[in-house]
């Protein structure tokens, strides 16, 4: 989702979670998005509109009559909203909205919005489990709205269950889901991510340097765009995307077996995985000793399951099969090798040894190669990017 060009329109309303509106400002604004905030007389207890003007570099809408004076109304506002957000939600606007009353200058400007709302309610536990804010809410879900729903732990209020606002980064990450097409909806997408770590002894280990970071970012941009991803991932740094299946594996032993149980069902199966080709024959119980061994060491090796030509050899015709390539030299005729010799769909083929792509980098440059025979040169761009423009190729190719 590019947030660039696109207006935004923030709801704050009176709960003590109004603070954390202000980093979800930040985050809007970072990703582009042009921000105004409509904010509540309660509101304005917790938070200043000083702070919201500053940082959204736009003026606040606070009171209905008064701030008319500035060159946005509220009809304007809810006119040219690409898509609401209210966070905090209060019990008392979920309460107006569901009831169509338009009394102050954020239930006016929401009764003239047509564009996408999301809602994210945060109260003490009780007042949450009520069953009128309950039932507001439904009318809300009902209307098109949509709800996130709160975290549950110990509130400001020292009660503890459902009623905490969601950390700023979870409610964008969401809020921009809302806001993606839903073109893999109903696909089930099988993803393996990250190296594979095969045990020399306890403490050490045969791996290379993929980071994640690219099976990452397909596995999230295809999550937001409807799909319902499973992930199989070696041992990464990374937080796993929000709404993913995610299966974490050491070895390429475990990886294949993961990646086979979960091929049944899968519409799409995606190989990002640095799989490691080799593993040491005979891994050590304990650490080998320095003194055990003269100046030189050998470690026997021995060939792992090469997992994709596992699975393209079981996947049906109607799966759609996808498979990196991480290459020093001869990329077109190495890639095309590997898409007749493994039965691949598509493979997504890269020159390694670049800082700006491959391992590691948020960046990368891919040339799509078919078995139809077309090819695509994709340049480097983030890797988030590329992996919707991956996703449009697989969608186009699979009708
Ligand atoms: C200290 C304090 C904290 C509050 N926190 C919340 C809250 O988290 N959620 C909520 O629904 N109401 C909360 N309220 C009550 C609302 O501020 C009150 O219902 C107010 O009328 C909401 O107005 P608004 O919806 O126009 O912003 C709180 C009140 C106080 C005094």
């Amino acid at each position: 989702m590019n947030f660039k060009n696109k207006n935004i329109l923030l709801g704050v309303t009176g709960g003590i979670a109004a603070y954390k509106a202000v980093e979800l400002l930040r985050l809007l604004k970072k990703a582009g998005a042009n921000v105004n905030v409509v904010m509540t007389h309660s509101a304005k207890k917790f938070v200043g509109r000083t702070t919201f003007e500053v940082l959204s570099e736009n003026k606040v809408l606070l009171d209905l009559f008064s701030d008319t004076e500035s060159s946005v109304t509220h009809i304007d506002l809810a006119t040219n909203a690409h898509a609401v957000l209210i966070a905090p939600a209060t019990a008392n606007i979920i309460a107006k909205l569901a009831q169509g009353i338009a009394d102050d200058a954020l239930t006016t400007t929401m009764l003239a919005v047509t564009s996408p709302v999301m809602i994210c309610p945060s109260m003490n536990s009780d007042m949450y489990a009520n069953i009128r804010v309950q039932r507001n809410l439904d009318i809300l879900e009902e209307d098109g709205f949509n709800i996130l729903d709160p975290d549950s732990g110990v509130l400001a209020c020292k009660s503890v269950g459902a009623g905490r606002l969601p950390d700023p980064w979870f409610i964008f990450d969401r809020f921009e889901a809302m806001l993606v097409k839903k073109d893999l909806k109903n696909k089930k997408i099988l993803i393996s991510a990250g190296p594979t770590v095969e045990a020399i002894d306890p403490v050490r280990f045969v791996s290379n340097h993929s980071s994640g970071k690219m099976g990452y970012a397909i596995a999230q941009a295809a999550e937001k765009r409807g799909g319902q991803v499973t992930m199989v991932s070696g041992p990464v740094s990374l937080d796993p995307p929000v709404g993913v299946e995610c299966i974490d594996v050491v070895s390429c032993e475990e990886m294949a077996q993961q990646m086979l149980s979960h091929l049944p069902g899968s519409d799409i199966i995606i190989k990002v995985a640095a799989v490691a080709d080799y593993k040491p024959v005979d891994p050590a119980d304990n650490k080998i000793k320095k003194k055990d061994h003269g100046k030189n060491i050998a470690i026997s090796l021995i060939e792992n399951p090469d997992i994709i030509k596992l699975i393209g050899a079981k996947k049906t015709k109607e799966q759609f099969l996808v498979g990196f390539a991480a290459e020093t030299n001869d990329l077109e005729k190495n890639a095309l090798l590997k898409i007749k010799k493994k039965n691949l769909d598509m493979i997504a083929a890269n020159l390694v040894g670049s800082s700006d792509s491959g391992f590691k980098a948020d960046t990368n440059k891919v040339k799509l190669f078919s078995r139809d025979g077309s090819s695509l040169d994709i340049p480097l761009m983030e890797k988030s990017k590329l992996a919707n423009i991956l996703l449009d190729h697989i969608i186009e190719k699979i009708g």
